[in-house]
């Protein structure tokens, strides 16, 4: 099983998305950003949230969000507004890699915060194998 957590100030994705509005689209897909629209005075914690899940992601993942595409990863909604996972490219093939079978993202934001935690299942890979420590070699 894997974990990731993120926490990320509103405020820097309100000011860098009031300054380049154009970033939106290249890092979040159409139907997020209709999701954070619809926010309304609110739509800025739902964008740093929607940042927060890509790094929480990339944790889960042990490999971070370099050399990963601004969409692999991202989320729809059920009917009831829960957040919904999904990997593609570079994320896509690491969580295949460590053999993940499951996965869930769980959103938060308060006092100009927001927060993702992304659990994956499965997989008997050690991450710790990965790292190149001294242990490891
Ligand atoms: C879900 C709920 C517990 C959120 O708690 P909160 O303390 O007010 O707000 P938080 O900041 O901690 O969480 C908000 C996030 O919860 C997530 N969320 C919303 N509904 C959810 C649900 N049914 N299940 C799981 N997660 C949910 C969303 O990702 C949301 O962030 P987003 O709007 O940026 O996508 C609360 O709003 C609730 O019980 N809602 C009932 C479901 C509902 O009314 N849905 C409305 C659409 S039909």
């Amino acid at each position: 099983m894997y974990v990731g957590i993120d926490l990320v100030r509103t405020e820097r994705w309100e000011r860098l998305l009031t300054k380049f509005p154009a970033r939106a689209e290249a890092i979040f897909t159409e139907a997020e950003i209709a999701h954070c629209e619809g926010k309304k005075a609110h739509k800025w914690e739902s964008f740093a949230a929607l940042w927060a899940v890509r790094e929480a992601a990339g944790k889960a993942l042990g490999i971070g969000i370099f050399g990963s595409a601004w969409r692999d990863a991202h989320v729809t909604w059920t009917k009831w507004g829960a957040p919904v996972l999904h990997l593609e490219g570079t994320f896509a093939r690491r969580a295949e890699e460590l053999g993940v079978t499951d996965m869930a993202v769980s959103i938060s934001h308060e006092g100009g915060m927001a927060a993702a935690v992304v659990v994956m299942q499965g997989g008997s890979h050690d991450t710790h194998n990965d790292s190149g420590s001294e242990s490891a070699r």
